[in-house]
């Protein structure tokens, strides 16, 4: 083996080193990504069908549909400054209180803090562990 041949030899072992770190971390990010993404709206709960029939009662026209849209805006809107709060954590009162401070912070138009409350407040509506 010549000179040449054995500079050539370390120079694609360095590569080949070096694919293998940035494989480890590219694939490490996916994991983080993925994980973020689960936890963010693993506590955020879908809507069902007793709260939509709830819902209805307390605001005529709300459908089943109308909150599966407030759950996304609620996803879509309010986790950009801190992480979500469970709808379990407040009371159905707090909720409409809280959304009407942060739908400043949020910059939502007002039928999008409407979907976003009547999502909150009905699924926190038979929460009566929540003192708050
Ligand atoms: C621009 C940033 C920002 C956005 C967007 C935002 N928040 Fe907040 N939020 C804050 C800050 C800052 C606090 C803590 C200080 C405070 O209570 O004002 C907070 C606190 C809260 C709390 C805790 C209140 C308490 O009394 O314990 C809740 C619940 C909450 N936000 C819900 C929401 C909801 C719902 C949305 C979407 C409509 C939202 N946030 C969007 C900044 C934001």
């Amino acid at each position: 083996m010549n000179i040449k041949n054995m500079k050539r030899d370390s120079f694609s072992h360095s590569i080949y080193k070096m694919r293998k770190i940035f494989f480890v971390v590219a694939a490490s990010t996916v994991v983080a990504v993925i994980a973020s993404i689960a936890s963010c709206s693993g506590s955020i709960p879908e809507p069902t069908p007793s709260q939509s029939v709830w819902a209805s009662d307390k605001w005529p026209g709300t459908t089943y549909e109308t909150l599966v849209h407030g759950r996304e805006l609620y996803i879509a809107k309010c986790s950009g400054c801190h992480s979500l709060h469970a709808p379990s954590e407040y009371s159905e009162r707090r909720w409409s209180a809280i959304v009407d401070t942060m739908k400043f912070k949020a910059k939502l138009n007002d039928s999008e803090a409407v979907l976003i409350t009547k999502y909150l407040a009905s699924a926190a509506q038979n929460n009566l562990s929540s003192s708050r």
